[in-house]
C-alpha cells in the first residue's frame, strides 16, 4: 500500500467523535471531496461486512469525477483485492464493507433507494440542491443494526442554489468545529470549512488564478469560493425578509356563519400553470382586527389562509396538466369550504387570447364561475418589493403586514428557497419553482392597488 498523506483540516475532520454528523461547508479546493473518500475508508475497515456506505451527487457528471478519485484511493490502498462494478456504480472492500455511488435529482430517483439501509451517508455538493426535501427523505435510510452507529457527511461549496437553507441549518449555529443541535435530524453536527489555502496537495497560486478566471463578473461569488464565505449575499431572495417566527400563522379554523369577522375581505390570488403548477391562495385581508385564530392584525395586513398547488406529488416544479375546468373545479371547494365567492386576482397573462376559439383562460374560468380581474402586475421588482416590504412589516401594530398560514405547504417549500437572478440581483430566479411567490406577489399588489380605491368589484 502506498503511504497516505492527509491535509491538517482532514485529520481533524478524520477525528471528529463519530456520534457527531460532519457539514463540510468550504470553499473550492479545500480537499473535501477527497476527504469523503477518507471517511469511508474508515469507516469500511472499522465496520467491515457492516459497513454500507451511500455517496451521492445530485448528477451523473458529478458522480464520474468523484469515480475517478476513489479509483485513484482505492486503488492506492487496496490494489485489485477492491473492485468496482461500474455499470452497478458499487464499490466491494476486501474487509466486506459495501459503498454505493449513487446519483440523486428528482423524486423518482429516489425510488432507486426506496426502503434500503446504509450506515454511513455521503452527500456531495450539497449546494446544488436548491431546497432539502430529498435529502431529507433520503436521510431516512440511514439505518444499521442496534449496535451499529449511523453517520451523514455533507459537503458544499458557498454559492449554489442551496446556499440559503445549508447556511441557516449548518453554518450559523455555532463556531466551526463545535456541535450543535440541529432539527430536521435531531442529530448534533459540526461544521467543519476548509478553503483551497488549507490543500498543500495542489498548486495554490495556479489554483487561485483558475477560480478568478471561473467568475470574472461575480466579485462575491469568487469570494465565496476562495474564502469559503457563507455570509455573502447571494442568499436565498427572500432570505433577509422571512422568518418563519414572525410570518407564519397557524391554521385558521373554517369561518363560521354571521361571525363579525366577516368583515374580513377575501379574495383569490391566482398564478396559472398546467406543465408547470399552478397557485391559488385564499387572502384574507383584515380590517384591522382579529383574524379566525383570535391574533390581531393590523389594518390591510394580508393573511394567505389556504392554497390550491398543483404540483406533481414530490415534485415542486412538474404541474399536474390540468385544464382549467379541472382546476376550476379544486379552486371553487377551496372557496367553498371557506364560504366565500370564487373571486380574485389572476396573473395579465391569463387575460390575453389564446388564439384558439376559446378565448383566454379567464373567460374560460369565468364560464365554471371562477371571476379573475388581473393583478396588473406592472412591475415585477415594484411587486417585489411590495411583497417584502409586507413580510418585514409583519407583527409591527402599525403597518399592513404579510402572514401565512402553516398549511400554505407548496408556499413554505418554494418562497423560502428561491434564489436571486444572477444577471438582475433584485429579481427573482425564474429558473426555480417561483409559482407560489408570483401567486402571492399578485396578491400584494392587488391590495395596494384596493386601500387606495376601495373594494375592485
Ligand atoms: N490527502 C490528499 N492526498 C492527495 N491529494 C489530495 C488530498 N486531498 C485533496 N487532494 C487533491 O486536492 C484537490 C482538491 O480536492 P477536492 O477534495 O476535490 O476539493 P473540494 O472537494 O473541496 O473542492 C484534488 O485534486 C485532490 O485530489
Ligand atoms: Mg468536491
Amino acid at each position: 500500500m502506498n503511504e497516505m498523506k492527509f491535509s491538517d483540516f482532514q485529520t481533524k475532520v478524520l477525528c471528529i467523535p463519530e456520534q457527531y454528523d460532519i457539514f463540510l461547508g468550504g470553499g473550492r479546493g479545500g480537499a473535501k471531496s477527497y476527504c469523503m473518500t477518507l471517511a469511508a475508508l474508515k469507516h469500511a475497515e472499522q465496520y467491515r461486512e457492516k459497513a454500507r456506505i451511500l455517496y451521492i451527487r445530485q448528477t451523473y457528471k458529478g458522480l464520474s469525477d468523484f469515480e475517478n478519485l476513489t479509483r485513484e484511493v482505492f486503488g492506492s490502498v487496496y490494489g485489485q483485492a477492491a473492485r468496482y462494478n461500474g455499470s452497478e456504480h458499487v464499490w466491494r472492500f476486501p474487509n466486506g464493507a459495501y459503498m454505493e455511488l449513487g446519483q440523486l435529482e428528482t423524486p423518482s430517483d429516489y425510488q432507486k433507494y426506496q426502503g434500503r439501509s446504509f450506515t454511513l451517508l455521503l452527500v456531495d455538493e450539497a449546494g446544488h440542491y436548491a431546497d432539502p426535501s430529498l435529502l431529507d427523505r433520503l436521510r431516512s435510510n440511514l439505518r444499521g443494526p442496534k449496535d451499529m452507529p449511523i453517520r451523514q457527511i455533507m459537503a458544499a461549496n458557498p454559492g449554489d442554489p442551496g446556499h440559503h437553507w445549508l447556511a441557516q441549518r449548518y453554518v450559523f449555529k455555532n463556531a466551526p468545529w463545535m456541535p450543535f443541535d440541529e432539527e430536521k435530524s435531531k442529530r448534533q453536527w459540526v461544521y467543519a470549512p476548509s478553503t483551497f489555502l488549507d490543500n498543500p496537495f495542489i498548486d495554490v497560486e495556479e489554483y487561485h488564478s483558475q477560480l478568478e478566471a471561473s467568475c470574472p463578473t461575480d466579485p462575491e461569488l469568487l469570494r465565496a469560493w476562495l474564502e469559503g464565505d457563507w455570509a455573502i449575499a447571494r442568499g436565498a431572495f427572500f432570505s433577509s425578509v422571512i422568518e418563519e417566527k414572525r410570518n407564519a400563522v397557524d391554521p385558521w379554523e373554517e369561518k363560521p356563519a354571521n361571525s363579525y369577522r366577516d368583515r374580513w375581505e377575501y379574495f383569490l390570488a391566482h398564478d396559472f400553470g398546467s406543465s408547470a403548477p399552478s397557485v391559488t391562495f385564499l387572502v384574507a385581508k383584515s380590517p384591522g382586527i382579529e383574524g379566525l385564530d383570535g391574533k390581531y392584525y393590523s389594518k390591510d395586513s394580508l393573511v394567505l389562509i389556504d392554497e390550491v398547488a398543483t404540483n406533481e406529488p414530490g415534485s415542486l416544479s412538474k404541474g399536474m396538466g390540468y385544464t382549467v375546468p379541472v382546476l376550476a373545479e379544486e379552486i371553487r371547494q377551496m372557496a367553498d369550504r371557506w364560504k366565500i365567492r370564487p373571486e380574485g386576482v389572476a396573473d395579465d397573462a391569463c387575460f390575453s387570447n389564446q388564439g384558439h376559439g376559446a378565448g383566454s383562460i379567464a373567460d374560460e374560468f369565468r364560464k365554471t364561475g371562477v371571476y379573475f380581474i388581473p393583478a396588473r402586475k406592472g412591475d415585477r421588482r415594484t411587486g417585489w418589493e411590495i411583497m417584502r416590504r409586507m413580510l418585514q412589516d409583519a407583527g409591527k401594530p402599525d403597518k399592513p403586514g404579510l402572514y401565512i398560514a402553516r398549511n400554505c405547504e407548496y408556499f413554505w417549500q418554494t418562497v423560502p428557497y428561491l434564489g436571486r437572478d444572477p444577471r438582475k440581483a433584485e429579481d427573482v430566479d425564474t429558473k426555480g419553482p417561483d409559482h407560489a411567490a408570483d401567486a402571492c406577489r399578485y396578491g400584494c399588489m392587488f391590495q395596494k392597488h384596493t386601500a387606495r380605491t376601495g373594494n375592485a368589484w
